[in-house]
């Protein structure tokens, strides 16, 4: 898999891209039509789907800002999606001017436009990988010239989860990953839900795209976060996580959010 400059007959323009119906309901610029026609499709099968992905990329903001200031200053940022002002080095840089942050994403678009946006300034860096094998980004050298596994890393997972099935054990891949970061570390994680709403439809939108949209239950994102201890408020619908306007309103938001943190493997008088 080539690094550094990707072929523009690895751009896939004939079915829509998580990364691109996604930058367009964000209202970005980097998509195509068939990702537009996506992200009218669930527009219209999912009123709330616009809400939802600003009020994801706002929890994302918010729990950046409060991981760096628990003290972590590098980030490991999978399924990081196209570049978006600002981008989590910026925000990281609001709390921790210099913090490292390693963006992986497996979609060459993505690494061809954070290759052009983010630079290389060598405390962030861009790497083409796939969650589904975590093993291949923990060794990545594009990661491991940012992240220093010794020291507390936040992991985000960040509105990617659902694009795993269930065949593609989840729980394997937050348990390698999990197991490759020291005590201290946090996981700061998002998934799309049908909780509050009948969402089939919407669902059938990603049939036709590169990945599947796998949405589960809160019950069932809870255990994503086995190995680590929720902060306060736990796993909630994203505006309800640490919200920096009161009161919130979450109505039929369909992301839930969490940030946990890695305690210490207990020694052997359980202390
Ligand atoms: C909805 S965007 C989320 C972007 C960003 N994390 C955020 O929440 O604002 C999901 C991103 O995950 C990427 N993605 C999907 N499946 C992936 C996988 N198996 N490995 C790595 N990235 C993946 C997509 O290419 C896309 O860029």
């Amino acid at each position: 898999m080539p690094q550094h400059g990707i072929p523009a007959n690895e751009i896939d323009t004939s079915r829509p891209h998580p990364a691109r119906i996604y930058d367009y309901l964000l209202g970005g610029k980097d998509n195509y039509q068939v990702d537009q026609e996506a992200g009218d499709a669930l527009i219209a099968a999912a009123p709330e789907v616009r809400p939802s992905v600003r009020a994801n990329r706002d929890f994302l903001h918010r729990a950046v800002r409060y991981v760096v200031g628990s003290g972590v200053r590098q980030i490991l940022d999978i399924g990081t999606g196209l570049p978006t002002s600002p981008n989590v080095h910026e925000t990281a840089d609001q709390v921790a001017p210099g913090t490292r942050v390693a963006y992986v994403d497996n979609d060459p678009i993505v690494k061809a436009h954070a290759d052009a946006l983010l630079g290389r300034s060598g405390r962030t860096g861009v790497v083409l990988a796939d969650l589904r094998d975590p093993r291949s980004i923990l060794d990545h050298p594009g990661v491991r010239a940012v992240i220093d596994f010794d020291q507390p890393v936040a992991l985000l997972l960040v509105a990617v989860l659902h694009f795993v099935t269930d065949e593609e054990e989840p729980h394997r891949i937050l348990a390698e990953l999990r197991d490759a970061l020291p005590a201290g570390s946090y996981l700061v994680l998002s998934h799309a839900t049908d909780d509050f709403a009948e969402r089939s439809e919407a669902q059938a939108v990603y049939n036709k795209a590169s990945a599947t949209m796998n949405l589960r239950s809160r019950s069932r994102i809870q255990e994503f976060f086995a190995g680590f201890e929720l902060v306060e408020p736990g796993l909630v619908q994203v505006p309800l996580w640490h919200p920096e306007v009161q009161p919130q309103q979450s109505g039929d938001i369909g992301f839930y959010g969490g940030v946990a943190r890695k305690a210490p493997v207990p020694g052997p008088s359980g202390q």
